[in-house]
């Protein structure tokens, strides 16, 4: 295991390594983490702060990214993953690498064998997101290209591609291309305007089974009343899903 997560009583939580010797943590402080691998699931105290040593769900990986862009966060991409119908050994294209965290969770639903090609126009945004993801431990499931994703997708036969840019109708052609018969599309988008420029694409290239939805996220409060939180998750996108249906000649 070469990361654990400490994860403190207000559900902070931190990915640090393992077996590195004396390591400052931004937030802990100095930390021994020679061993630390064997204290999964134990309490420890570390500069009198009390923490649970975690084995790294893929919510703590998305969660401790280093982010830049925007990322598809854990109320959005588990959907994806579902509508998508992902599992091991299947090939994902990605589009819009940003930060990696769709990536993460990509990686994860397909591994141990699966492989996810992710295209990304700035080299910036193509460095933090392999970070990320070599970070998690999921490096070799993934493949980054730094190519517009619009101007063609080398693979083919692919289960499914998810798309997070800002303009996903333009993908569309070379997405129906690469997808094997009843793939699935993906995509995220902030806007209306966006996800209604990308369903009308859809339906020109003859897509079926096209839909949107958009997720709200409001947590529980359980106290001695127990209530929903103020606090909810609102908007970040909206997700459009569809299915490659063959042309008829
Ligand atoms: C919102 S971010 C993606 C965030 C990512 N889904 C995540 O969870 O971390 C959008 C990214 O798409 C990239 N991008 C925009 N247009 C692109 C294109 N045509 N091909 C490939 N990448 C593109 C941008 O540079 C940016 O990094």
């Amino acid at each position: 295991m070469e990361n654990v997560v400490l994860l403190d009583g207000k559900g902070r939580r931190w990915l640090v390594p393992v077996d590195r010797g004396m390591v400052k943590v931004k937030g802990v402080g100095a930390v021994k983490t020679d061993g630390l691998d064997h204290l999964i699931g134990s309490k420890v105290q570390l500069n009198r702060r009390d923490y649970f040593v975690m084995m790294p769900s893929v919510r703590d990986l998305v969660e401790t990214i280093k982010r830049r862009a925007q990322i598809i966060g854990p109320k959005d991409s588990p959907i994806i993953v579902f509508n998508c119908s992902l599992q091991a050994g299947d090939l994902v294209v990605e589009g819009g690498a940003g930060s990696g965290a769709m990536t993460i969770v990509l990686a994860h639903a397909v591994s141990p064998n699966g492989r996810v090609v992710s295209y990304e126009v700035r080299r910036d945004f193509l460095k933090i997101a392999s970070g990320n993801v070599e970070r998690g431990g999921l490096g070799g499931l993934v493949e980054f290209k730094e190519t517009d994703i619009c101007a063609g997708i080398e693979e083919d036969m692919v289960k499914a591609v998810v798309l997070d840019i800002p303009d996903p109708w333009r993908a569309l052609p070379t997405a129906y291309e690469a997808l094997q018969p009843a793939g699935h599309l993906a995509s995220m988008s902030p806007t209306v305007e966006q996800v209604r420029q990308t369903v009308l694409t859809l339906r020109d290239l003859g897509f079926v089974d096209i839909w949107t939805v958009e997720i709200l996220e409001r947590r529980m409060e359980v106290n001695r009343g127990t209530r929903p939180s103020f606090d909810m998750l609102g908007h970040t996108g909206y997700m459009t899903f569809a299915r490659k249906a063959l042309k008829v000649s």
